[in-house]
């Protein structure tokens, strides 16, 4: 099945990090999913605008921004002006939501607006007409390498049927706990861009990672 692969910086071993990039493009991996943490939103801190607008002089590829961070139009200039080609932010990271979709709009960006777990997906839903992309969380938020959690394909699969019953082709992302086992599960859900962080990067080695994962969604 046809499909994009974000591959989540976050288990990447940023010491070699122009090598990981190297080896991502070589892989044919299309994007890059940039988690990004504030010790806030999310009981953990990542990586923020520096590290980004460092690593946009060394790669072409596309560069899928994560937020998980509280208010986050207070932000999206910085990264818009890092080099992101889409900010995803969180619905329960701001009563905001349509200001921030316009404002990263306004600043030359794709917008992808994300839910936890516990979120109803209606909450994004009625933003679907106006985003590019939909980021259907299947992880608590936080942390790399989790267990996908069952709960969350039921609304891959509504959402998935709203965007057709709507006509609409905004990208839907499903990010965390993904692996060669279950790719597959998420993509006849309805999922057409998929972010793999643990599954991409482990053992070092992306190459031989990354072709499991694409011959996983055959
Ligand atoms: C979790 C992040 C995910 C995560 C994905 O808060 O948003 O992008 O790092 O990593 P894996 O694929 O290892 O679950
Ligand atoms: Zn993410």
């Amino acid at each position: 099945m046809e499909y994009i692969l974000s591959s989540s910086l976050l288990a990447c071993d940023f010491s070699v990090i122009e090598e990981e990039l190297k080896q991502l493009e070589e892989a044919g991996v299309e994007w890059v999913h940039l988690d990004v943490m504030d010790g806030q939103f999310v009981q953990n801190i990542s990586f923020g605008v520096p590290f980004i607008k460092s690593i946009r002089k060394k790669t072409d590829l596309f560069f899928d921004v994560h937020l998980m961070i509280v208010e986050p139009i207070r932000f999206v200039k910085q990264f818009a002006e890092a080099g992101a080609n889409l900010i995803s932010f969180h619905v329960e990271a701001t009563d905001r939501v349509q200001e921030t979709i316009d404002r990263i709009h306004a600043l030359g960006c794709k917008v992808g607006l994300a839910c936890s777990p516990d979120t109803d997906v209606d909450a994004v839903l009625k933003y679907a007409d106006q985003v590019e992309l939909l980021l259907i969380m299947s992880v608590q938020p936080g942390f790399g390498a989790q267990t996908y959690l069952r709960c969350c394909t039921a609304k891959i699969v509504k959402t998935r049927q709203y965007l057709t019953a709507h006509g609409l082709s905004t990208y839907l992302e499903v990010d965390g706990g993904i692996n060669a086992s279950n790719l597959k599960m998420i993509l006849k859900a309805g999922a057409d861009v998929i972010v793999a962080g643990n599954a991409a990067f482990s053992g070092g080695n992306i190459g031989a990672n990354v072709k499991a994962l694409r011959e996983a969604g055959v």
